[in-house]
């Protein structure tokens, strides 16, 4: 949560720092800030807004001219989304100014002890006391910006990636990083520091990756990275891939839409190459069970995993909410492969419950959307998604390659532990490569969804109902009707109704059945909880392969085995919670209180 953005270099430095926090807006949205320096050793130039970046945009007037600067975009968590609250925050003087992304757990007693000292606090927030810290320990290291924040990231405890700056050095910005995402973006005769590469990738194209406890200091011409004791570390230089224009709405009215649109490229490119094994370098013989550990929506396509990788590798799965799984004290050992799944990598949750299972012998499987993120770099082995840059807070794209991934490694899986034969690997290959075109032909004829959306657009909840694979696709369709249109949404296993859900269904309640395929034994037993819930008066749309008149709405999908239906029925899921929330209003690439990258526990 949180975007964090510095500049460097030789250009005014407010239109890097506004586009990268437009680029970063989808981390948090509660407030957005800047500091400029302006004149050397005077007051820095600084202005914050509680809500989104217009706000801020609005007020940006004759701003002074800087060649520097540092900017945040804000998800609260100490303090409400305030003016004061927002980031910057800065010291007494008003000369050193302080951006954080993540939690300082003990800031309480540091507080305490620093105005005791004679700070003077204006906000309630965590980072303030970094702040504060840090203008101490300059005093204690003669104005050495970098060795001051080496010695406050040893005084405090929790998550954070921290940027500063003082007026005495304009030029020169530093930051740092424990549990948060920070990357260090080269260009020429400019630097960068972001929470992400989208932030800065129409300037340059050449990441530095830092690591765990790394302090860097960058000014126009240099980058310096160091370890907490000072040592000059060495760190990784990568070129991103992902083109400026992935960043970009690209003609659509919204990121998500394009997103959801990009679906059939996604999964192409995340099956490239891997037709003939995966190169994991992973002995999957040695595995007595396996645990997939996510949230959210990547958790929903771990439980799709699971089927997967039961049916084709026949070796038990448990699915685990990252968010419980440590607290628990589950039983693994050296005998467990977990897999971690993360759009971003940089989850907490699932990169805490990826750290306990690791300190239990476990290895660890992750898959990621996001090159050199945390929980990529922790795990022994990663299987990368080739989504790009999802931007939408709600995760589409981002889905569909998780969903592919989990069959990657079921079959991976299965061809390894002798459970699936040539002819059988072949075939589920050949399946999978007509995906795209597949998913394609779903986007075309989507087009009645819109009508439909409207006309349920004021109901009190919506239900959605699945069996088997179809079960996750129903999580995943409430979820993202939740998120988007703010309505009440549940997923339901169609056999479950009867047990208590059922009672909620009253005269015209819409509910969302997706139809298993028309070979599986599972088909009629659908129909029979679709005709359960019409015969008391539910309105009945059906996601189906097959001509089913059991539905009072229709909505056509190609036809694939059972196991790969999701990648197709969750679509008109993602267009129905798009068109939903349109229709009511809402806010679709930004939904309230929600950030995407949720970098706190
Ligand atoms: C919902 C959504 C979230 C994320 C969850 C995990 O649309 O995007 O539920 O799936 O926060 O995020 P990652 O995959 O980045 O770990």
């Amino acid at each position: 949560m949180c975007g964090i953005i510095g500049y460097t270099g030789k250009n005014s430095a407010l239109a890097p720092l506004i586009d990268g926090l437009r680029k970063l807006e989808y981390r948090g949205y509660d407030s957005a800030g800047i500091a400029l320096p302006v004149e050397i050793g005077q007051p820095l130039y600084i202005e914050k807004r509680a809500g989104k970046l217009k706000n801020l945009e609005d007020v940006l007037i004759n701003t002074p001219n800087s060649t520097s600067g540092i900017g945040h975009t804000r998800w609260a968590t100490h303090g409400g989304p305030t003016d004061t609250n927002a980031h910057p925050h800065l010291d007494n003087e008003g000369k050193l100014a302080v951006i954080h992304n993540g939690i300082i757990e003990n800031y309480v007693q540091l507080r305490a002890e620093l105005e005791k000292r004679g700070h003077k606090f204006k906000s309630e927030t965590d980072t303030e006391s970094v702040v504060h810290l840090l203008s101490d320990a300059r005093k204690e290291h003669n104005g050495d910006l970098a060795a001051s924040m080496r010695s406050v990231c040893k005084q405090i405890k929790g998550s954070f990636t921290l940027l500063a700056m003082h007026s005495d050095a304009p030029a020169h910005i530093v930051g740092a990083r424990r549990n948060s995402p920070l990357v260090v973006g080269i260009g020429k005769g400019e630097n960068f520091l972001a929470s992400d590469v989208a932030a800065f990738i129409s300037h340059t194209k050449i990441a530095l990756e830092l690591g765990q406890d790394e302090v860097v200091e960058i000014t126009p011409s240099s980058v310096v990275v160091t370890d907490l004791s000072g040592q000059i570390v060495n760190a990784k230089q990568y070129e991103i891939s992902w083109d400026a224009s992935a960043a970009e709405r690209g003609g659509f009215s919204h990121f998500m839409l394009k997103e959801i649109y990009e679906q059939p490229k996604a999964i192409a490119d995340t099956l490239i190459g891997r037709a003939d094994g995966l190169n994991l370098n992973i002995k999957f013989k040695k595995f007595e069970k396996i645990v997939i550990i996510a949230c959210g929506t990547a958790y929903n396509a771990g439980l799709v995993g699971k089927y997967a990788i039961e049916k084709w590798g026949q070796i038990p799965v448990d699915v685990e909410l990252a968010s419980e799984y440590r607290y628990r004290e589950p039983s693994l050992n050296k005998k467990t492969l977990v897999i971690a799944i993360s759009q971003s990598g940089e989850t907490m949750d699932t990169l805490m419950a990826l750290r306990y299972a690791k300190s239990k012998g476990a290895t660890i499987l992750s898959v990621c959307n996001t090159n050199g993120s945390t929980i990529g770099r922790e795990s022994d082995s990663t299987l990368y998604t080739h989504a790009g840059p999802e931007i939408a807070v709600a995760s589409t794209k981002a889905f569909a390659t998780q969903l592919i991934a989990m069959y990657l490694i079921g079959l991976e899986i299965g061809k390894k532990l002798g459970h699936l034969n040539k002819n059988q690997v072949i075939s589920i290959n050949e399946q999978l490569t007509q995906l795209p075109a597949k998913v394609e032909q779903v986007l075309e004829t989507v087009e009645p969804l819109r009508e439909l959306t409207r006309k349920f657009k004021d109901a009190q909840s919506i239900l959605f109902l699945g069996r088997h694979v179809g079960y996750p696709t129903a999580l995943e369709g409430a979820l993202k009707l939740k998120e988007l249109a703010y309505m009440h949404a549940e997923g339901f296993a169609g056999g479950e109704l009867k047990h208590g859900p059922i009672a909620l269904i009253d005269k015209g309640t819409p509910v969302v059945a997706i139809m298993p395929t028309q070979d599986s034994v599972l088909a009629e037993k659908m129909a029979s909880n679709i005709q359960e819930v019409r015969a008391r008066g539910a309105v009945v749309i059906a996601i189906s392969e097959f001509d089913f008149a059991g539905a009072d709405h229709l909505i056509r999908i190609p036809n694939v085995d059972l196991l790969l239906q999701p990648i197709l029925s969750v679509v008109p899921l993602q267009v129905l919670a798009y068109e939903m929330a349109v229709a009511r209003g809402n806010d679709v690439d930004q939904p309230r209180n929600l950030a995407k990258s949720v970098t706190v526990e």
